[in-house]
């Protein structure tokens, strides 16, 4: 019997009432592997912060270093800033650990109903590969003459040659993995002067390496409205920190929720551990009231799954989500359901006993 050590994050809001979801489909999927979890909670949080001032002890990350991968819920609520949060926890986690590729799949599953008319399953079917840890998320920068009519504030994007270039490898190599061999690369050098012309130069010579594969362009603008008017035209999206992080919620939202997207942030090396959550936040505004759409969490624990080495296990929760879906059996209420956020994690546990 194989063990994998996994540290689980809940965090806030709906991030703790979707995590045991997942954990439940996890244990009964690997059950049929010879699959063992050994899990460990961390109670890592606002709540946390509101008595230590801290989002997660001094030496979080060293805790978090043994562990095979993290599996977090959903960080940030009411009271506590929304950057304190995200730079007390799952940013430094992302960058300590180099997450450089954040990677996160959209599709059209049948069975949830889409937004965008006349689209069918298996029209909307590609990734969104979000460069993770440079870009336009950075804290250089600052104010001068604060509080003042002179008031400057400067914030400064980094794009460095290694970090624009491992991210494009990486998109291409995908690209390359899969049947249209389609890549899109999300730019804006009309109106950013050097960090997007720079972006567009080296996504020019990557291709070169790639002969194979079909490469486009657009600007985020039309990027984004693209998206909506032809989603099947994409195949492998690649974009920078912030064009990234906006394409992958539209993209899901336009294949009927952001609830059921995943969000892989990987470290490819494997030099550290991995993290997997679901897209979505902590929806202070559902928290508590038990129906969250535990799917996007449970499809996260898939790409965990893949990304350790266990391909069957991710399957049979794909299988199990798909096939869940189809019958509209149990959904919960952004999908047009009335199940709770419990009956439709036990739905998915009941698919996976009777895909067997
Ligand atoms: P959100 O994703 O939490 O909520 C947006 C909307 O989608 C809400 O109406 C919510 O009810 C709905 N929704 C989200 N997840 C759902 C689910 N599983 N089932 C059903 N409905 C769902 O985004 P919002 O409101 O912008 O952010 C709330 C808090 O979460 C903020 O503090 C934000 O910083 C944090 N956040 C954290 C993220 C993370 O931990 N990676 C990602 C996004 C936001
Ligand atoms: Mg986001």
């Amino acid at each position: 019997m194989q063990t994998v050590k996994i540290a689980v994050i809940a965090g806030d809001g709906i991030g703790t009432e979707v995590i045991p979801e997942g954990i439940r489909a996890l244990e009964a999927a690997g059950r049929q592997c010879h699959l063992e979890y050994e899990w460990t909670h961390f109670d890592w949080s606002c709540e946390t912060y509101h008595k230590t001032g801290r989002m997660m002890p001094e030496d979080g990350l060293e805790q978090l270093k043994a562990f095979d991968a993290i599996y977090l819920g959903a960080v940030g609520f009411p009271g506590v800033p929304d950057h304190i949060s995200l730079w007390g926890l799952l940013l430094p986690i992302r960058r300590a650990f180099d997450q450089y590729v954040n990677l996160r799949p959209v599709r059209l599953f049948d069975g949830v109903p889409c937004p965008l008319a006349n689209k069918q399953p298996g029209d909307i079917d590609f990734y969104v590969v979000r460069e993770n840890v440079e870009g336009e998320y950075s804290a250089m920068g600052g104010i001068q003459y604060e509080g003042t009519e002179r008031e400057i504030v400067s914030q400064q994007s980094i794009f460095t040659r290694h970090g624009t270039d491992r991210i494009l490898k990486y998109a291409f190599e995908l690209a390359q993995s899969r049947e249209k061999k389609h890549l899109s690369s999300a730019t804006k050098s009309n109106g950013i002067y050097h960090s997007m012309p720079y972006w567009d130069k080296r996504v020019a010579l990557m291709a070169q390496q790639y002969p194979e594969i079909k490469v486009d362009q657009y600007h985020i603008d039309i990027l984004t409205a693209n998206f909506v008017q032809m989603p099947e035209h994409f195949d492998v999206v690649v974009g920078s920190n912030l064009f990234g992080d906006i394409l992958s919620d539209l993209g899901p939202a336009c294949t009927g929720t952001i609830a059921i997207a995943p969000s892989a942030n990987i470290n490819p090396e494997k030099t550290f551990p991995s993290m997997f959550e679901p897209v979505h936040g902590s929806a202070p505004d559902i928290a508590g009231k038990n129906i969250a759409n535990p799917l996007g969490t449970i499809w996260a624990g898939a790409m965990m799954m893949q990304h350790l080495g266990y391909p069957e296990i991710h399957d049979t929760l794909l299988n199990a989500m798909e096939s869940v879906l189809r019958n509209k059996n149990s959904l919960t209420h952004d999908m047009g359901g009335t199940a709770s956020t419990q009956e439709l994690g036990a739905a998915i546990v009941e698919q996976i006993h009777y895909g067997q």
